[in-house]
């Protein structure tokens, strides 16, 4: 028999074991069971066009260099003219795809910033039916709410670009799902809405709504919209 620290020594283990061997798992399914048994999702079977927002850096970037390789049009959307050259050049010269770049700020809430957004995308053949709503702001570090310098701004903008972006780009880009018959909205969330984030209040919150939007949008129009959580 096990004494009591044995026994609580064991779970532990176990725990431990479990969570190491879901890592492993993960790691090899991603790059060698899915690629080798062709179970990675194929973007191009959904449409020509994807529409990533905030995608000259980071997670949103790294979708553009996926979904290109994949041999999908990109269409780039953030701030920064000479970025957006950079990696649309970038992204045409290796892959072989077209791109098309919008200069957009999405902490302007104004119907003309989207009206423009809008304008660049009616004129794409066809039309765009992956959405990557990646584009997300958080604080200048964490603070409580009421504490956070500069909050009444930084507040506004973390709505506008975290809340407002998706629900815009969702209602530009649904109605194409619905005429092409398929699509999919991929949303980029945090952990900071999962767990206890008191320091990160504004920002867990908005996020939140990305737990909302896919599996209501997926009833509403029977397309996938998922969630992807990063930590
Ligand atoms: N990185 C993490 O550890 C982490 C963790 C959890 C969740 N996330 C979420 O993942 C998403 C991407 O994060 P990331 O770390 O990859 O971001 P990042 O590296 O900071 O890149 C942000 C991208 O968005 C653009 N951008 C930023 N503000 C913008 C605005 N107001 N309007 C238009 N474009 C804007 C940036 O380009 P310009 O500056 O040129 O505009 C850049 O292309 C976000 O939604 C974030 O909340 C990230």
């Amino acid at each position: 028999m096990f004494t009591i620290l044995e026994g609580v020594g064991l779970v532990c283990i176990t725990v431990v074991g479990l969570q190491f061997c879901r890592i492993i798992y993960r790691i090899t399914y991603n790059s060698i069971i899915g690629p080798f048994f062709k179970k990675n999702v194929d973007f191009t079977q959904y449409g020509r066009w994807a529409v990533i927002t905030g995608a000259t850096d980071g997670i949103g970037r790294a979708y553009a260099e996926a979904l290109a390789k994949q041999g999908m049009d990109i269409v780039l959307i953030s701030r920064n003219m000479s970025k957006l050259e950079a990696v649309s050049e970038a992204l045409e010269k290796t892959h072989q795809v077209k791109t098309v770049i919008i200069e957009a700020d999405f902490t302007d809430p104004s119907p003309t910033m989207y009206n423009h957004i809008e304008k660049e995308l009616v004129v794409l053949k066809p039309p765009p039916i992956v959405l990557i709503n990646n584009v997300g702001m958080s604080y200048p570090y964490p603070e409580y709410f009421l504490d956070l310098p500069d909050r009444d701004q930084r507040f506004m903008d973390i709505i506008n670009c975290n809340i407002l972006s998706v629900t815009n780009m969702c209602k530009m880009i649904i109605p194409n799902m619905f005429d092409n018959g398929k699509g999919v909205v991929i949303n980029i969330s945090s952990t900071a809405a999962l767990i206890p984030s008191p320091m990160l209040t504004v920002y867990a919150a908005s996020k939140v709504c990305f737990h909302i939007f896919p599996p209501y949008l997926t009833i509403h129009t029977g397309y996938a919209c998922l969630l992807i959580l990063v930590r």
